[in-house]
């Protein structure tokens, strides 16, 4: 089996990143996706934020933006997979090219810039998934570009995927929407956590479900911008910080 995925790496790496992305997910979509059989040894299970992981790889948003795959990525071994980002309309993105393979680093560079169906599709597609599921499914929540409240984008969002998603992602780590990393300065922030932390209270009635709350940040952060995101984070009730998005930074 491992070789016909080699082979259609080899495949996919003839044609560009983008599209070569969008065919992984037609494929996983179509059942095509690598199954493992093995399932993890017990000693490999961790807990984050009461969440219980079967291994501690999972995948990271931006892979799976619409929610599309997360059950075939959970079936590869995935010991959680984050969907998103999706933002409360649908968003074209940056025009293409914006995905970029550095094929000597075995990387590639991220100009997307939110490109996604919006949340009204990605939540019925997480309300679909027949649980019990094989690890968490998280929501990776963003702000349009053109949003003139960004911190009402994730409290609609917060509000749209509360009851369908293990754990909830305040994304304000992109480095492609211009302006949404200003969110991270210390009054922004406040106001953020505050109001996403007040919306959760009144979405809170269930006491079986009460998903973690996690901020993802960038890494081009400095020592003071550090300090008062870990502030906010622990007087709002947050329940952990993912770290980190991509540098924007070519050394
Ligand atoms: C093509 C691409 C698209 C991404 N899209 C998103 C996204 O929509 N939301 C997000 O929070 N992070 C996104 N990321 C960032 C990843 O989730 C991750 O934080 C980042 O790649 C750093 O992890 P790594 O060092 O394992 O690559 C994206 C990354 C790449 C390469």
């Amino acid at each position: 089996m491992s070789d016909i995925y080699g082979l259609a790496t080899k495949a996919l790496h003839l044609i560009d990143a983008e599209t070569a992305h969008g065919l992984t997910i037609q494929a996983l979509k179509l059942g095509l996706g690598p199954v493992d059989r093995n399932g993890d040894a017990p000693s490999l299970a961790v807990e984050i934020a009461g969440l219980k992981l079967s291994n501690p790889i999972g995948l990271a948003a931006g892979f799976d933006k619409n929610a599309e795959a997360p059950v075939a990525m959970l079936a590869a071994g995935f010991g959680m997979v984050e969907c998103g980002t999706v933002t409360p309309k649908p968003q074209a993105g940056n025009p293409r090219p914006r995905l970029f393979r550095l094929t000597e680093d075995l990387a590639v560079i991220n100009r997307m810039g939110f490109n996604n169906e919006g949340l009204e599709p990605f939540a019925a597609r997480l309300a679909a998934l027949k649980r019990p599921l094989r690890g968490p499914v998280g929501a990776n929540l963003g702000a349009n570009k053109d949003a003139q409240d960004r911190t009402q984008d994730y409290v609609t969002g917060l509000r749209r995927v509360w009851g369908l998603a293990d754990y909830v992602t305040v994304n304000i780590s992109s480095p492609n929407t211009p302006g949404l990393r200003n969110l991270q300065s210390r009054a922004a922030l406040e106001d953020l956590t505050g109001r996403v932390a007040e919306a959760r209270a009144a979405l809170n009635t269930d006491p079986a479900y009460n998903p973690p709350i996690l901020l993802k940040v960038a890494p081009d952060l400095a020592d003071d911008e550090v300090a008062d995101i870990v502030g906010a984070v622990t007087a709002s009730g947050f329940n952990g910080i993912i770290v980190s998005n991509t540098t924007i930074s070519r050394p």
